[in-house]
């Protein structure tokens, strides 16, 4: 069994989104592949009123860390979950690079996401200048130690998503990570996250995955899933992905 993880962004209106969902599942067939949608804060609850019973989860794309207060325009993980999120996303780079959010900040917000019961989905990845000056495992390392330091995660439920920022549709990627590649950044990954949990923790591909190129990715034994963007935004690419993905045992 694999993961999809649709990340909607900011892409569909609300009535797109709703829309949307009842037309992935009037064409879905069932299958292995383990779906959770994450689609805008406003969307959220309709779209998990078309999804109720499917067995299709739902997510937060972003959450403050403080579960209720003064903290105007916030969403917090307690409201995701209260909505019937099940995830987050966490350390997105869009939430990294767009709107300023740190390593620290990144910590708080999967300590909250943790404490309101939500499993978060942790995003790490290199950019370009970090990429081709040498410091990839040294960026990526220092973004799970932030983010996963002095949590106590026996029994904690968390995955990680590996998005080079280059490799993002939205930041005009013009290359995608080559599989082998993703493939040897995993196996890096997952040895350093021996230093802080022995639980199986899922490890996610994110950037450019398309329904052409997600065998490809999903395939790979390090790769238990993919974290989808653009690709995810139309109903007919969203059923070829999910439906590739259902052919990988
Ligand atoms: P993309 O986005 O699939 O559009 O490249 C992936 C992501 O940002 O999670």
């Amino acid at each position: 069994m694999k993961y999809v993880m649709a990340n909607w962004k900011m892409y569909l209106t609300v009535d797109e989104s709703v829309a949307l969902a009842e037309q992935f599942l009037a064409k879905r067939v069932s299958g292995t592949t383990e779906l959770t949608i994450f689609p805008s804060s406003l969307a959220l609850t309709l779209v998990r009123n078309v999804l109720n019973a499917s067995g299709i989860s739902i997510g937060g794309q972003s959450c403050s860390w403080a579960p209720r207060g003064a903290y105007t325009g916030a969403v917090s993980a307690e409201l995701l979950a209260d909505a019937g999120a099940s995830y987050v996303l966490v350390g997105h780079s869009e939430r990294r690079h767009i709107f300023g959010e740190g390593d620290t900040t990144v910590h708080k917000k999967f300590v909250g996401a943790l404490d309101a019961g939500l499993i978060p989905v942790l995003c790490i990845g290199e950019t370009q200048e970090e990429k081709e000056g040498g410091k990839r495992e040294y960026r990526l390392k220092k973004q799970l130690f932030t983010a996963l330091s002095e949590i106590d995660l026996i029994g904690k439920k968390f995955m990680v998503a590996y998005e080079p920022v280059w490799a993002i549709a939205s930041s005009g990627a013009s290359e995608a990570c080559l599989p082998a590649d993703v493939d040897d950044i995993h196996g890096w990954i997952r040895s350093e996250l021996a230093a802080y949990t022995s639980a199986a923790v899922p490890l996610l591909y994110g950037g450019s995955v398309t329904p052409e190129n997600v065998v490809s990715y999903a395939s790979i034994d390090t790769v238990d899933g993919v974290l989808v963007g653009s690709a995810s935004t139309h109903a007919d690419a969203l059923v070829a992905l999910v439906r590739a993905v259902d052919t990988i045992a």
